[in-house]
Parts: C-alpha cells; structure tokens; sequence
C-alpha cells in the first residue's frame, strides 16, 4: 500500500467549503424587530420532506427568536449580499435593527406566520422547526423547508429554477468566495457526448 505524505493539522470544523446563509426570523410580538444572522453551519439532511438544519449558540439574539416562533428564513447569499452577510455575523440584533443598518427590506415569509425573507436575497427558504439538538456549543435546529421563494431573472421560460445565474457566494476557513468557473454537472462523468456538448458548451 501505497505510504500517505498528509500530517495531522489539529482536530477542527475543517469541512469546506460550506455554504454562507443570512437566516432571518422575527419574534410573536408585532413590534419586535425582525432579524438576521449569518450561518455557516448550515446544511441539506434530508428530501423527502426537504429539510435543513442551522447550528446556532444559545447566546445569538436570533436563537431566542427562532425558538419562540419556531419559524426560520435561511436567504442565500448573492455577490451583492457578501458585505451585509459578513455584518450581520459581527452585529447582534440585541443591539440593533440589521435589516435598517443594511439597507435591506424584510417581507413577509411565504408559508409563515411570523418570520421575515430578506426581499434582496436572490432566494429565500422558510423552514419550520422540527427539532432542536444541543451538541454542545451549538444546537442544531432542523427545520422543515415549507416554501421557496426566488428572484424572477433566476427562472427559465419554462419555470425552471437556474441558480447558475444568482452569483452565490460560498465560505472556505474564514473566507467568503464568488462561485466560479462551472466544471460540471451530476452524473456529467458518465454523460453522452450530446448531454456534455447541450450543458456544457461541448467542453
Ligand atoms: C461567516 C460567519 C458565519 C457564522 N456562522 C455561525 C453559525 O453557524 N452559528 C452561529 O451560532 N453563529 C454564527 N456566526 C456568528 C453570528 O452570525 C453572530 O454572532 C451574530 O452576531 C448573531 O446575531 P444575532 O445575535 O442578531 O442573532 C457566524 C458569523 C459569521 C461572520
């Protein structure tokens, strides 16, 4: 067998690149600000129902929020969004109103009563809490994905969703990246001739 030349590097959340999300929620009472906090751990766990989780520490304004409600917004981060994300990790809605200090509008989420979407962000998932778990620095919402909402420019004539088109950003070790060059597709491994040439411009 063949002899690894990797070197321990430390025991840590080193899993990347993970997805930058702006999660937005609001609480019951009408004259409580909506909010949004920048997640990173974030991600899919299951389809069928489609569901996310978020990890968030029992400290964040927004924790309090969500669990109150038991309703979430989790808004994909576009180009235009990345400086906003970035504040809305290092400012406490405690403190203050971040939808008035971005400039961005809160709107009412599809499929929930209480939460706010940010009307900015290219795409918009609400989600209702199934469960929490504390892991221990963090716990883990799981939330149920109850409506997506998306920008018109990023639907095709025929309805279909084309994210390509959204400018999303991602997060790698402490850094927010623009996604790039397009270097395939599911299944393009094993895609006739024809398949590669329609999606990928014959490359
Ligand atoms: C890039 C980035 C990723 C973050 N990811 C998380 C996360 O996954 N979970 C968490 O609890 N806090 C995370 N934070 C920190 C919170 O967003 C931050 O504490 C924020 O101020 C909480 O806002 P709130 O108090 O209004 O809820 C992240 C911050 C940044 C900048």
């Amino acid at each position: 067998m063949a002899k690894h030349d990797k070197s321990p590097v430390g025991i840590s959340t080193i899993l990347n690149p993970v997805p930058v999300v702006m999660v937005s929620s609001a609480g019951k009472d009408p004259d409580t600000k909506p909010n949004i906090m920048t997640v990173a751990w974030a991600g899919t766990v299951n389809s069928e129902p489609p569901m996310v989780s978020v990890s968030i520490r029992k400290n964040r304004y927004s924790h309090k929020l969500i669990s109150e409600t038991g309703e979430f917004v989790i808004n994909l981060v576009s180009k235009s969004l990345c400086k906003p994300c970035d504040y809305c990790g290092v400012r406490s809605g405690a403190d203050e109103d971040k939808f008035a200090k971005c400039g961005l509008t809160p709107v009412k989420a599809e499929g929930l009563e209480y939460a706010y979407a940010i009307k900015e962000a290219p795409v918009s998932i609400s989600c209702k809490v199934k469960s929490v778990t504390e892991l221990g620095s963090h716990d883990m919402f799981i939330g149920e994905i109850v409506a997506v909402t998306a920008d018109s420019y990023l639907t095709d004539d025929k309805g279909r969703l084309c994210l390509d088109n959204a400018k999303l950003v991602a997060y790698n070790h402490g850094e927010y990246f623009l996604l790039g060059e397009k270097l395939g597709f599911f299944g393009y491994s094993v895609a006739s001739p024809e398949v590669m040439k329609k999606r990928m411009g014959g490359k």
